[in-house]
Parts: C-alpha cells; sequence; structure tokens
C-alpha cells in the first residue's frame, strides 16, 4: 500500500482537493482528450524521450510546470516555444480539462498533462536527471502559520527537484506573497547542489517565457509585488 493509500501514513498536503464544477466542456474534454495527452499513475515510471511522439535521438528540452492551475500561462508558453516539451501537474480536475481543452484549441503537441499529485508523479514517474526546467507558478501560499507545512516548496521536496534536474538545470518558482518567497529565498539557499542565477538572495526579473497573468497584471496596477527566484543546478 502506498504511503498515500495508507490513511496511518499520510503525509500532508500542499493542496485540499476543492472538486469545484467541471463545466461540460472541461468534462467531455477530459473524456476525449485525458486518454491521448493524460498520463497516470499507474503507467510507472515514463520514458520522456518517447512521451511526445519526437522521432528518436531528439534533443527537444523537457520542462515540467507543477500546479499549473486553469493551464492558460502552459498553453501559451509550450504554443510559444514549440521547441520544447511540457509536462504539467494539477490535482484540479477543472484545470486540467480547460488545459486539455486549450490543447485541442491550438492545436498544441508538446504537452502531457498528470492529473495527481505532483510529489508522486516525481518520486514514482520521472526519471532522475531529465528534466531541463522545473517551473512553479504562484503555489498555494498556505498564509497562516499554522499552514506553513504545507507548503509545497521544502528541503524535501527541493532535493527531490534536484534529483530530477539535468546538470545546468533550473528550477524557476514565483511567487506574490513576500513571506512565501522569503521562505524559498532560505529554502532554496540552504540547499546544496543549486545556485541562485541572480546572485546571491537576489530575486530574478521576471523572464519573458514567464506569461504575465491577469491576476498578477491586476496585482501590478494595485501595487503589489511578485518575486521570481530561478535556482540553476550545479
Ligand atoms: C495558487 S494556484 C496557482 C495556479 C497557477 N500556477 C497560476 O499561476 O495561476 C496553485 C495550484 O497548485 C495546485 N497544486 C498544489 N499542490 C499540488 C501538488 N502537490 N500537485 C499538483 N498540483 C498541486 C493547486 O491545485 C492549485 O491549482
Amino acid at each position: 500500500m502506498s504511503a498515500s493509500a495508507n490513511p496511518l501514513h499520510r503525509r500532508i498536503r500542499s493542496f485540499v482537493l476543492r472538486e469545484g464544477r467541471l463545466t461540460k466542456g472541461q468534462q467531455q474534454a477530459l473524456n476525449a482528450l485525458f486518454p491521448r495527452f493524460g498520463i497516470s499513475l499507474s503507467q510507472g515510471p515514463l520514458d520522456l524521450a518517447s512521451l511526445f511522439g519526437r522521432p528518436a535521438g531528439s534533443q527537444a528540452p523537457k520542462i515540467l510546470e507543477i500546479g499549473f492551475g486553469n493551464g492558460l500561462s502552459l498553453a501559451e508558453m509550450a504554443a510559444k516555444q514549440p521547441q520544447n516539451d511540457y509536462l504539467g501537474i494539477e490535482v484540479h480536475r477543472p484545470g486540467v480539462g480547460n488545459l486539455l481543452l486549450q490543447i485541442e484549441a491550438q492545436g498544441l503537441e508538446n504537452i502531457r498533462v498528470s492529473h495527481d499529485d505532483a510529489l508522486e508523479v516525481l518520486q514514482q514517474q520521472i526519471p532522475d536527471q531529465c528534466l531541463d526546467a522545473v517551473y512553479l507558478f504562484f503555489p498555494d501560499p498556505w498564509h497562516k502559520r499554522k499552514h506553513h507545512k504545507r507548503r509545497i516548496v521544502q528541503a524535501d521536496f527541493v532535493r527531490l527537484i534536484h534529483s530530477k534536474l539535468k546538470a545546468g538545470g533550473i528550477f524557476h518558482m514565483a511567487t506574490d506573497w513576500q513571506h512565501y518567497a522569503q521562505h524559498m529565498m532560505k529554502v532554496m539557499s540552504l540547499a546544496e547542489g543549486f545556485e541562485n542565477n541572480a546572485g546571491a538572495d537576489q530575486y530574478i526579473p521576471r523572464p519573458d517565457y514567464r506569461p504575465l497573468t491577469k491576476f498578477e497584471q491586476r496585482g501590478h496596477r494595485l501595487g503589489h509585488g511578485v518575486w521570481d527566484l530561478i535556482f540553476q543546478r550545479i
């Protein structure tokens, strides 16, 4: 029995599943497109080289986005950078349905989607040293002190990310919650085998490849900050 299936060993999760309503379109997309673009834990370890259907020997960079929300940013990145392959993980079903709708509407071939807990996908399905980048954009901030243990960025999680990145691969985080940004900086600065691309204790300007979300644009107008951190595996 896996740790997650055994209530006695249940670990603290970084999310609370609110099933939320699926639109008809999202449900249809899940039925019709998940079999083609979706991956499930039951598949076991993934062969990323063949997963995206590229010719044998293709060197297409492999990028993982954890918690892609409604998938709009992920679809935009994949459309703008067809030379890359993107694997998105999101536990919220309407978000997965929405991303599948985007994949269909934009005719995207370079995205695969998982609907499982990112920690389990990383542990059970992603081979070591195979990712060029991991993106974690606006993870749930878990504002209250008593909930900080639910934040996904923790030393163990960062060690796991490190093991999955190729040498030179990057871990890119963004948050609009200053306390979480400081927490990320602290955890990452203590993590072994990473170097801050902006210099010690520095945040980095948003790179062009990270789309500016509507939510973020609104935040900018209200004078709210956003912090990007990029750490490279050395
Ligand atoms: C605050 S939302 C941000 C969504 C999106 N990245 C954005 O910028 O709009 C965080 C998302 O991470 C997802 N999430 C949290 N923990 C996760 C995990 N362990 N595995 C997969 N998804 C997770 C949540 O379901 C939620 O949709």
